[in-house]
């Protein structure tokens, strides 16, 4: 597989994530209460899978690779790119926050989740396109197969060192569960 092929597949999961974080936005807007275990569960995908995971393979081996293949880091894509991870971090952090308060059993607290909620749904979706439509193809363009695959065996060393393959397994499991509750 291509580094930007295994890169595209967890963009699939994440948006799948990002619909199942549209829908609890919306049950929270009209007052319902979301199980909070599902929502420990989101959080922990949000900055294991996304940020640890996912943006730390673009951030510490596909973008150094860039920028070895003469794509500038300052003023282009990859800052852009690298300012909206940090973005998509501290979103994460004001969340975990909120839904700390929201666990306390305030529903007032509903609507603070329900819009950092939308403002990481909006930030993340225009992201992932633009890596799709844009870089992952520059990089398919600009790295040859030896570096690519260099780059795909960093990426799974990164995710055993990092999240291990159970944990994987369990994010994919996660997934599913969210996708029949929230989504069917
Ligand atoms: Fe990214
Ligand atoms: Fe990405």
């Amino acid at each position: 597989m291509k580094a930007t092929d295994e890169l595209t597949k967890e963009h699939e999961g994440i948006e799948l994530m990002l619909r199942v974080l549209q829908t609890v936005a919306g049950k929270l807007k009209s007052g319902e209460r979301v199980n909070t275990e599902n929502l420990n569960g989101i959080l922990e995908f949000l900055s294991i899978f996304v940020d640890k995971c996912h943006h730390g393979k673009e951030e510490e081996f596909l973008f150094p690779a860039l920028e070895d293949a003469g794509v500038p880091r300052d003023g282009g894509t990859i800052r852009v790119m690298l300012s909206e991870h940090e973005q998509g971090r501290r979103i994460v952090a004001k969340l975990k926050d909120a839904v700390t308060d929201y666990k306390s059993g305030d529903n007032a607290n509903a609507s603070n989740v329900q819009l950092i909620i939308n403002e990481y749904v909006a930030l993340l979706t225009q992201h992932i396109a633009k890596e799709n439509t844009v870089l992952f193809p520059m990089a398919d363009a600009k790295l040859d197969s030896n570096k690519d695959t260099e780059i795909f065996e960093a990426f799974e060393q990164l995710e055993r060192e990092r999240i291990g393959v159970g944990k994987h397994e369990e994010f994919h499991a996660l997934l599913n569960k969210l996708e029949h509750e929230y989504l069917r």
